[in-house]
């Protein structure tokens, strides 16, 4: 193996930078030449490729975001697009691939790298924490931090004027950040896609709650759930409370990766490099149980299991 590339692609994550860094700096370390492909699978496509050497990758440790670009594309599901996306790989000799994305990304070099025989590699980086037989994906501690701080805010007004909040947080499949926050919140319940909805429990829970002298309320929801400005209606309706919505929306891809985002970036950026160094392909690297694993992609883009009644019992009775 001499030459390798690196992409980044689907929705942005604190914490690809570092990893981008560490593919870049690690990979030159082990006489490789690296290049950065823009714009993800777009990018290999229409062949936005650039050599990146040890200064390419400086002062970007710190930043959120991609220095590479990211992008939606579903043109690598055609043949056209896979076939224009080997011609790439061929025509700049690019004899393996580390794919920094989620859940989608990895479908999508799994797919591709089989059939066209590339040796791909995974870094998960995404802010839901959706790829299986890991413990977490780069960027979600820091969306969660960042969700955090806003629900912190909240609860200040929340508690001085003696309101409900219904806070829309990410989390179009998959309502890992919303258990995550909605626990280190304190907040009083979480809605989320893998737990069907009792609208009608929670607002008798509220009323109740309110009849007993309680007057706040912080309800976290993930995106995929249903609409915070709809949610707050049904329980001012049902209730009689003042109830106000918050979409934390994009903010919450933003940012600093935090310590945590960043040192996961760093070990699996080598991790996925030695993979491929390896003769290790179509699979992901990632840590569980406190280290470095792998896990082929197969098994990473089955539906990760959170054991959400566990999370959203405790935020329960915790309130
Ligand atoms: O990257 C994951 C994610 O942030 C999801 O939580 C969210 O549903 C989706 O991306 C939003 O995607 P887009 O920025 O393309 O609208």
């Amino acid at each position: 193996m001499k030459r390798i590339a690196v992409l980044t692609t689907g929705g942005d994550a604190p914490g690809m930078n570092p990893a981008i860094r560490a593919v870049v700096r690690y990979g030159i370390s082990q006489k490789l030449e690296v290049t950065g492909i823009y714009r993800g699978w777009w990018g290999l496509i229409n062949e936005e490729v650039q050599v990146l050497n040890h200064r390419s990758v400086s002062g970007i440790i710190n930043q959120g975001g991609t220095i590479l670009k990211t992008a939606r594309c579903t043109e690598l599901q055609t043949k056209e697009g896979q076939e224009r996306a080997y011609n790439t790989i061929k025509k700049y000799a690019i004899d393996g691939l580390v794919v920094i994305g989620g859940n989608g990304s990895f479908t999508a070099a799994h797919d591709f790298g089989l059939k066209y025989k590339v040796p791909c590699v995974g870094i998960p980086a995404s802010i839901d924490n959706d790829i299986n037989g890991i413990d977490v994906t780069i960027g979600a501690d820091t969306a969660i931090n960042t969700a955090l701080n806003a629900i912190d805010n909240i609860r200040d007004t929340a508690t001085s004027m003696e309101r409900v909040f219904v806070v829309e947080v990410m989390g179009r499949d998959c309502g890992f950040i919303a258990l995550a926050v909605a626990l280190a919140g304190g907040c009083e319940d979480v809605i989320i896609p893998e737990i069907e909805l009792d609208l009608k429990k929670m607002c008798h829970d509220i009323v109740e709650g309110n009849i007993r002298g309680k007057v706040s309320w912080i309800i976290v929801l993930a995106e995929g759930s249903g609409h915070a400005q709809d949610i707050a209606k049904s329980i001012t309706d049902m209730t009689s409370l003042e109830t106000r919505s918050v979409v934390l929306g994009h903010i919450q891809r933003g940012g600093r990766p935090t310590a945590v985002s960043r040192d996961l970036a760093l070990r699996l950026g080598q991790a996925a490099v030695d993979c491929l160094l390896q003769g290790r392909y179509d699979r992901a690297v990632g840590i569980s149980c406190g280290r470095v694993n792998e896990v082929d992609f197969a098994t990473a883009i089955k539906k990760k299991e959170l054991n959400a009644e566990y999370w959203h019992n405790l935020i329960r009775i915790l309130t």
